[in-house]
């Protein structure tokens, strides 16, 4: 039975936008402007390791544009963080081509092998088998980042790839010493890299944790980067390095074969624009269900007078737009090419005003009145830089392995440790994931689909600025990036934005997960007396923000101070 709640007809008119819903909401705003028409003149790189940091400034330096430095970025992340990314992953992202001011997106995601069987999957007691999606070769999609890096370079680089891949494979080769993090997540996962001997030679010497002071050099990796380099797609998806990924699959209980890396495609699909505020924000479309999600939001909010209510009115409203976007997060979206999604809807302003009469201006709605979906908990294993170069050129990359290791399973013999991205699929449907999805069959498995991501690059255009903006953390990408768009939006540095702290709804569970110091005391009462369910949690994302001040023409750079490996940098 639906519930008609009693609330659902107040919507105080102190808080409604003028024209709100109207046509004439539809169109840009004037202040819009899709970017500044000549470049900085300098470069801002912000990434979550300083050396992938540097290496996008090494290839800048060898003449490259921002997307031979994203190249050279990724692939030293593959090689310094491969907890979070690497070329046995996947990415999404957005590049901003500055001589025509066209926004493109690169799906690099993984996709599911053509023998994916979703019973695999499933454990005795009916329920979904956490060890099979998450660890080991059954756990790992069809990586998408060679062939995405490669299609960058190919497309819009300038630099072959023997430069752009140069320092991740002088990085891999000569070694580097991993910091507190890298080891922590190697503690994390020992059981199950202790499982693979390829795993374990890696990053278990003497069948140990490794302590501060080690250094990890992986010629094997430098050798799999170096066929890539000399082949370009061929060199990863054919050849030696396919040989060797599909017999280390098949010989420990994996399904990969030479036709499902053959078959591997990177997509480029239409980015989603909104604006708002007199912004446009332009943002990932699916598979990443956080673009969408942040539109919706976008959308509900634009109705609103923000800044007509004090800080606690602000968040709730904020927060049932949450809640209200995350419900249908999961419902309707999947792989484009797979499943038709109601995307005119969600992303119409008349939906958005649909939802926000139903918001309360003073009280929380319960998540069980809202028809029923779910939207994954949060997980912490991704990785996110933002770039500008000195043309305007710009790219936003989030990068990921899912889980901390992804699969933990190194291929022998190649370096590369495979994802887990399979367990992002609703592996059985009806049932909670390892994050609290509850399966849609938009985001079933079938061979060749992608599944279902909440990364969410995104880029914010102004008359007077731009940002680029992203995290990692799991469906809170999708809460942290809004709250980075909102903070653009009121005049926040790039500083500012990494460092405020943060807060997340996401539908289902029905709760507020707050960083410590997110609320003063006097707005916690005020949203607890509303009827939200406030929880603490450790801090959480790993955001990397560059910013351009059109005014001044002065790039600025912040990477997420929670986290001390990461840098931001203007050169
Ligand atoms: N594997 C995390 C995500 O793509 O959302």
């Amino acid at each position: 039975m639906v519930h008609a709640p009693s609330w659902r007809v107040v919507a105080a008119s102190l808080f409604l936008v003028a024209g709100a819903g109207s046509a004439a909401a539809e169109k840009a705003p004037e202040k819009t402007a899709p970017a500044a028409s000549r470049g900085p003149g300098h470069a801002a790189i912000a990434s979550a390791n300083f050396l992938a940091t540097n290496a996008g400034f090494e290839v800048l330096g060898k003449g490259g544009n921002a997307f031979d430095a994203a190249v050279a970025v990724s692939s030293t992340l593959a090689v310094v963080e491969q907890q979070s990314s690497g070329i046995g992953g996947g990415f999404l992202a957005l590049l901003h081509r500055a001589s025509d001011k066209k926004n493109i997106f690169i799906d690099a995601r993984e996709t599911a092998p053509k023998a994916v069987d979703m019973k695999v999957y499933v454990g005795k007691d009916g329920k979904p088998d956490r060890d099979v999606s998450t660890n080991g070769p059954l756990s790992a999609g069809i990586p998408g980042e060679p062939a995405g890096l490669v299609w960058m370079a190919e497309h819009y680089g300038k630099l072959p790839l023997a430069v752009s891949l140069a320092p991740a494979i002088r990085i891999a080769k000569e070694g580097f010493q991993p910091d507190k993090r890298f080891l922590g997540t190697i503690d994390d996962r020992k059981d199950v890299l202790a499982r693979y001997p390829a795993s374990a030679a890696i990053f278990l010497p003497g069948g140990k944790v490794p302590t501060p002071g080690w250094t990890l050099r992986q010629p094997d990796l430098a050798k799999t980067l170096e066929r890539i380099a000399a082949k370009g797609v061929d060199g990863f998806y054919k050849g030696e390095t396919a040989k060797l990924l599909v017999s280390a699959s098949r010989s420990a209980g994996g399904n990969w074969t030479a036709a499902d890396l053959e078959a591997y495609k990177v997509k480029e699909r239409e980015p989603l624009s909104v604006d708002y505020k007199g912004y446009r924000v332009i943002l990932a479309p699916p598979p990443s269900s956080g673009g969408v999600a942040i539109a919706e939001i976008l959308n509900i909010l634009s109705g609103f007078d923000l800044s007509k209510v004090d800080v606690a009115h602000a968040t709730h409203l904020t927060i049932e737009s949450m809640r209200r976007a995350f419900r249908d997060h999961n419902e309707y979206l999947g792989d484009p090419d797979f499943v038709t999604m109601p995307l005119d809807m969600l992303l119409s302003r008349f939906y958005a005003d649909g939802l926000r009469a139903t918001i309360s201006p003073d009280k929380a709605t319960p998540s069980d009145l809202l028809p029923t979906a779910m939207a994954p908990e949060p997980g912490m294993h991704t990785t996110h830089f933002s770039v500008i170069d000195a043309d305007g050129n710009m790219v936003a990359s989030t990068l990921t392995v899912n889980l901390e290791f992804g699969s933990a399973f190194v291929a022998a013999g190649t370096g590369v440790v495979l994802n887990d991205e399979m367990d992002d699929f609703a592996l059985v449907p009806g049932q909670p994931n390892a994050f609290g999805l509850r399966g849609a069959l938009a985001n079933a498995p079938e061979p060749g689909k992608r599944m279902l991501s909440s990364m969410s690059p995104s880029f914010v255009f102004g008359a007077d600025r731009t940002a680029v903006i992203g995290s990692p953390g799991g469906s809170t990408i999708i809460t942290q990036v809004l709250e980075g768009i909102l903070a653009f939006v009121d005049g926040k540095s790039a500083s500012e934005i990494t460092a405020q702290k943060r807060y997340h709804h996401q539908y289902l569970p029905d709760r507020v997960d707050v960083e410590d110091g997110a609320f003063d005391a006097a707005t916690t009462k005020t949203l607890t007396d509303m009827g939200h369910t406030l929880r603490k949690r450790s801090p959480w994302g790993f955001m990397n923000v560059v910013t351009w001040d059109h005014r001044t023409n002065t790039l600025d750079a912040a990477s997420d101070p929670r986290r001390p490996s990461g840098l931001g940098k203007v050169q």
